[in-house]
């Protein structure tokens, strides 16, 4: 089975509710024109719902950006996987660098969230990557290592098969430079490799990963055509209508899809 690509939008902490709504129409009207390629956004969780319903009827899926792992309780400010599962989400990003760096998430607090994302019924993307002083040090293999063995702890395989990976490398994000397509697969492939040891080959070949930081129209053709990237996770260019649809077309041609 050929791994289907998945470009996804992260909104991060932007956009407002009208702004939302009309990139949520633009996106999916860019879903709709590219059926090959799996198209997504995962906005603010406070217009999931409006984004949800400006999606109605087209293939753009969506996803949220971060949750909780217990399905309710007393955790003021949070919000569980069940919730987003009601809102309409299919996905839900899990380890951003964001969440890993400025608000302190350990490896074994995302573990955790990914089987509860699981339990509530969404698919994770598992955000991995390597801070730009760890690849300076000859660290990357080590913290991908670290970052993809933990997130993917005591997960059955039927599941393992089913999450995507987003490699982000921290230095390349929001900075304008990006992981040239060799460094980039380079990487990509290594987490085969890391998910062949963990399960087994096939399920190694099944899972999808994206790559993420500073994708733009003009650089989205090379780095998809790499052959172990399946995608994208866009931040900063998801957010206009026609960067994001420009990757998207950029990359159904590199795919041939
Ligand atoms: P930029 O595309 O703005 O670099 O952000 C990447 C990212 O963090 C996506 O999750």
């Amino acid at each position: 089975m050929p791994r289907k690509p998945f470009i996804c939008g992260n909104w991060k902490m932007y956009t407002h509710r009208a702004e939302a709504v009309a990139l949520a129409e633009g996106t999916a009207k860019a879903a709709a024109d590219t059926p090959g390629v799996e198209v997504g956004a995962c906005p603010p969780a406070c217009y999931i719902e409006a984004v949800v319903a400006a999606a109605a009827g087209t293939p753009m899926v969506v996803g949220g950006q971060n949750m909780y792992f217990e399905p309710k309780g007393a955790f003021t400010g949070e919000i569980a996987g069940p919730m987003l599962k009601d809102l309409g989400c299919t996905y839900v990003i899990l380890g951003h660098s964001e969440r890993r760096h400025v608000f302190g998430e350990p490896d074994d607090l995302i573990a955790r969230k990914v089987k509860a994302a699981f339990a509530a019924g969404l698919v994770p993307i598992l955000c991995v990557g390597e801070l730009l002083e760890e690849r300076k040090a000859g660290k990357t293999d080590a913290v991908v290592r670290r970052h993809v063995t933990a997130g993917f702890d005591g997960l059955a395989s039927d599941q393992a098969a089913q999450v995507v990976i987003a490699y982000e490398p921290v230095w390349a994000i929001g900075t304008g430079e990006t992981a040239t397509p060799d460094q980039a697969q380079e990487v990509h492939a290594f987490i085969r490799t890391l998910l062949a040891d963990l399960y087994d080959a096939r399920l190694a070949q099944a899972v999808r990963i994206q790559y993420g930081g500073s994708v733009k129209p003009d650089n989205a053709h090379a780095l998809m055509a790499q052959a172990d990237i399946d995608g994208a996770l866009v931040g900063g260019a998801s957010l206009k209508v026609d960067s994001f649809g420009a990757i998207i077309a950029e990359g159904a041609k590199a795919k041939g899809v």
